[in-house]
């Protein structure tokens, strides 16, 4: 029997009578787009996360185009950021009119190397924009202090991230204002799109309610150039249901992980990424690193393990940013987790069964490609 990546088959099929309930309460009250069930999970998100307000809208990529013009972000600007990340990161610095100025990667988080950032600090920048990638922190405090000397706000892309924890509190309470993404195959995963800002700041809030609701404020009055970013009601609903669960989800993520590092660190040619000292990961993807990568997911595959790649071109060398002029080599760690990357199966669902077959498979080709 095939061991899926992720399947969404068992989590949905367990929920389905109660988020159904709440699906009839949508209809019932036609809170439909932005209505009640999404105020009432943007309280309970906020309150989960820590933070004074959440802010939903209608994706991930749209919460960080969002967050980027409310930290001021905007035409000439340049935005420190990834490269190894989803897309998304990036095209929001371009929706903004800025320009992405990539920071290379820490190889123990997969996140922002703060020790790039003076070198990528350019007299335009504007704004720090770190992803808090695979539900792994970034070393957080010394990207705080560097923008703190600097001047600059700090945007955490928290879309892999949600329960994660620094230093004892949540990612997505740092940054001035912060992003997350509500994709179904997130581990806080909507039954169809959405996304979040999540900030302290009651005018990035305020301004922020506005923007999605093209820029209105009242009614017939639009403050400067606005959008419609608003949240299905459907999926204020749904998330509700499930945030109750996020904990627990996340424990088990955690205990999964737990038993991959157990049984994988150590072996020969594989490097498993390992929580590092006060950050609480939340395993989002589970990675394994290995130099023959495709080698190594074939022979995965037919021992009846799934596996994915997250993600196998960095953005500075996709054909969308090639006007950045930055070729292979410019950013050494981003390329090589790119070219070594493996995602092995990761989902609250899956047994301990499952896990000791992934742990077995995995054991067993890295004897065969050692
Ligand atoms: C790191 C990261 N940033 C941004 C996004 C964008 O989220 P969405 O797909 O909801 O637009 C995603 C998810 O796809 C992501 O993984």
């Amino acid at each position: 029997m095939t061991i899926p990546f992720l399947s969404l088959k068992e989590q949905t099929a367990a929920l389905k009578p109660e988020v159904m309930k709440a699906l009839e309460a949508v209809v019932d009250s036609q809170g439909f787009a932005n209505g009640p069930p999404v105020a009432q999970f943007e309280k309970e998100l906020a309150s989960f996360l820590g933070c004074k307000e959440v802010v939903c809208v209608n994706s991930g990529t749209t919460s960080l185009h969002g967050a980027l013009i409310c930290a001021g972000v905007g035409a000439g600007d340049d935005v420190l950021t990834v490269s190894h990340t989803w897309i998304s990161t990036v095209w929001a610095i371009s929706y903004a009119n800025a320009r992405p100025v990539f920071v290379d990667l820490d190889p123990a988080t997969c996140g922002m190397d703060p020790r790039d950032l003076e070198k990528k600090l350019t007299p335009k920048t504007k704004a720090i924009l770190p992803v808090h990638l695979y539900g792994v922190p970034v070393d957080l405090d010394p990207i705080l202090d560097f923008a703190k000397k600097k001047g600059l706000p700090v945007i955490e892309d928290c879309a892999q991230s949600i329960g994660a924890t620094y230093k004892g509190k949540q990612t997505g309470s740092f940054g001035l204002v912060n992003a997350t993404s509500f994709y179904p195959g997130k581990n806080l995963g909507a039954w169809g799109e959405g996304g979040a800002c999540m900030t302290d700041d009651a005018e990035v809030a305020a301004r922020l309610r506005r923007l999605r609701d093209h820029a209105q404020q009242g009614r017939h009055h639009h403050t400067e150039l606005g959008f419609n970013w608003r949240m299905d009601g459907f999926q204020g609903a749904v998330l509700s249901v499930k945030l109750k669960h996020l904990q627990a989800w996340n424990d088990r993520r955690r205990a999964i992980a737990a038993k991959y590092l157990a049984g994988m660190k150590g072996l020969p040619g594989v490097r498993v990424l390992e929580a590092q000292e006060g950050s609480s990961p939340i395993w989002h993807i589970y990675p394994l690193f290995h130099e023959k990568r495709d080698a190594f997911r074939a022979e995965l595959e037919k021992h009846g393990v799934q596996s994915g790649v997250h993600y196998p071109k960095p953005v500075h060398l996709q054909p969308a940013y090639a006007h950045l002029g930055l070729g292979e080599g410019a950013l050494p760690v981003s390329e090589q987790l790119a070219r070594t990357e493996i995602s092995l199966p990761m989902f609250p669902e899956l047994t301990d069964a499952q896990a000791d077959a992934v742990v077995e498979a995995v054991r067993a080709v890295a004897k065969t490609l050692a």
